[in-house]
């Protein structure tokens, strides 16, 4: 009797088994992969087992998809989902939460570079849904000054991911930026809600690096550093629809650390809103880089009590590289910049500050209808001016160094 028990059960194990497999050919959920859900169980076996089932399946029809399901939290250490896959597209249906582990030292060695969850040489993903991404900053943040020996981490990273897609997701309080995007191309994000306190350092909301043909639209972003920056290799770039703030603004740069040759080009920021943020459209640059920043549009811009709207500088350094801050003779160039329909007011008195370098300077500055008036209405505004060449009309606030 016993053993017609056990081999029946043996024979349903088998065959739940089977019926597994046979669903999972399209479909992967991690919870079928041994995941808990609990917040408290260490979910990155199951969630690499079934990474490693998604993107060795076989397509049949429907891009196979990884589910990440509804109404469960999941514990993850460092991982790096890698590519290629065998299929020709693959889906992560993100519709849970996953966290990172509490402290600092409750983390595991990043079998990545410097990433949270890392994704590698994966072309052609789609990642969406309603879930949570959060990254427990919080440890990493209070470190960030007493020890500078903790390399930071970002906590969604793609590296060489062609034709990726991002949407729907919440990420909170990465240790440093929420996302990165590096060496990649054809890049689709949007409706994504970034948040972190406006006090957590080096909170960068997007971070592009290295990528051509990236799309940024209607998404909220509201952390401790820039909400979209833009660092070397970036051109063709959209950036539409983004609500920013608090935060460091949208940033081209820095560019030119450390005397290295960087660029960025094409990119069109439109119908975007700063809002109590510390820079609007910032341009910055280190002293004694090469290269240039080039083709950049600012358009159909709202500013709510935004410090510094519009500014370049290319005198840019931070408190921690202190020998690249000081003055050399060469700097990335920065040309053709245009500033068009700036509505709102400013939280700064210097509300324009174009701080260029004598030589090369700054070259075809164009503004165009910059209506920006001061946040505190007793106070005045005005604009800063060194070395930049260009023209400016319909502005409340005169520009001396552009021509009328
Ligand atoms: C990505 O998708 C494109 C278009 O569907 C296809 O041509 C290409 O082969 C795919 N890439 C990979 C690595 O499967
Ligand atoms: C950016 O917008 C321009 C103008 O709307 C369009 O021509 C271009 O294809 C867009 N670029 C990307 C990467 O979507
Ligand atoms: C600006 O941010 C503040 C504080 O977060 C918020 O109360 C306010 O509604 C925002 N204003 C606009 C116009 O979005
Ligand atoms: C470099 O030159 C700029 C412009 O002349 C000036 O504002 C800045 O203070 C100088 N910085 C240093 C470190 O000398
Ligand atoms: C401002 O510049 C635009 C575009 O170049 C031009 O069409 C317009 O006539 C100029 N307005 C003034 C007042 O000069």
């Amino acid at each position: 009797m016993q053993d017609r028990l056990v081999s029946l059960l043996i024979f349903s194990i088998v065959l739940s088994g089977l019926i597994d497999i046979a669903y999972s050919e399209k479909t992967f959920d991690v919870l079928n992969y041994r995941a808990v859900g609990d917040g408290e169980a260490d979910d990155s076996e199951a969630f690499v087992n079934a990474w490693k089932a998604l993107c060795g399946a076989d397509e049949v029809g429907d891009v196979p998809t990884l589910v990440v399901p509804k109404g469960k939290t999941f514990l993850l250490q460092p991982i790096e989902f890698e590519g290629p896959c065998r299929p020709k597209r693959v889906h992560i249906q993100f519709l849970g939460n996953v966290v990172a582990p509490k402290t600092v030292d409750a983390w595991k060695e990043c079998p990545s570079s410097n990433a949270w969850l890392q994704f590698t040489n994966v072309a052609n993903l789609t990642l969406d849904g309603s879930g949570t991404i959060d990254g427990q900053g919080s440890s990493w943040w209070s470190n960030s000054i007493a020890n500078q020996y903790i390399s930071f981490i970002n906590a969604l990273h793609f590296d060489r991911c062609n034709n990726l897609r991002l949407s729907g997701l919440t990420h909170v309080n990465s240790p440093k930026a929420h996302i990165g995007i590096n060496h990649c191309i054809n890049v689709d994000v949007s409706h994504l809600t970034i948040i972190a306190p406006a006090e957590s350092p080096n909170t960068d909301g997007i971070d592009i690096s290295n990528s051509i043909s990236v799309n940024i639209h209607d998404s909220f972003i509201g952390t401790g550093d820039d909400c979209i920056a833009l660092s070397s290799g970036s051109s063709n770039i959209n950036i539409t629809n983004i609500a920013c703030g608090p935060g460091h603004g949208i940033s081209v740069g820095s560019l030119g650390k450390n005397g290295a040759h960087e660029t960025v080009e094409n990119v069109y920021v439109r119908d975007c809103s700063f809002n109590g943020t510390q820079n609007g459209a910032r341009i910055k640059t280190w002293q004694g880089g090469s290269g240039y920043a080039k083709n950049i549009v600012f358009e159909k811009i709202t500013l709510v009590a935004a410090e510094n709207p519009i500014i370049i500088d290319q005198f840019y350094c931070d408190a921690e590289a202190k020998l690249s801050c000081e003055n050399q003779t060469s700097a990335v160039t920065v040309s053709d910049v245009r500033y068009i329909d700036f509505q709102g007011t400013s939280g700064s008195e210097e509300a324009i500050k174009l701080n260029c370098n004598q030589i090369p300077g700054c070259q075809n500055i164009v503004m165009e209808e910059i209506h920006i008036t001061s946040a505190v209405p007793s106070k005045k505004i005005y604009a800063s001016c060194s070395h930049a060449k260009g023209t400016c009309n319909d502005s409340t606030v005169p520009v001396p160094c552009l021509d009328k």
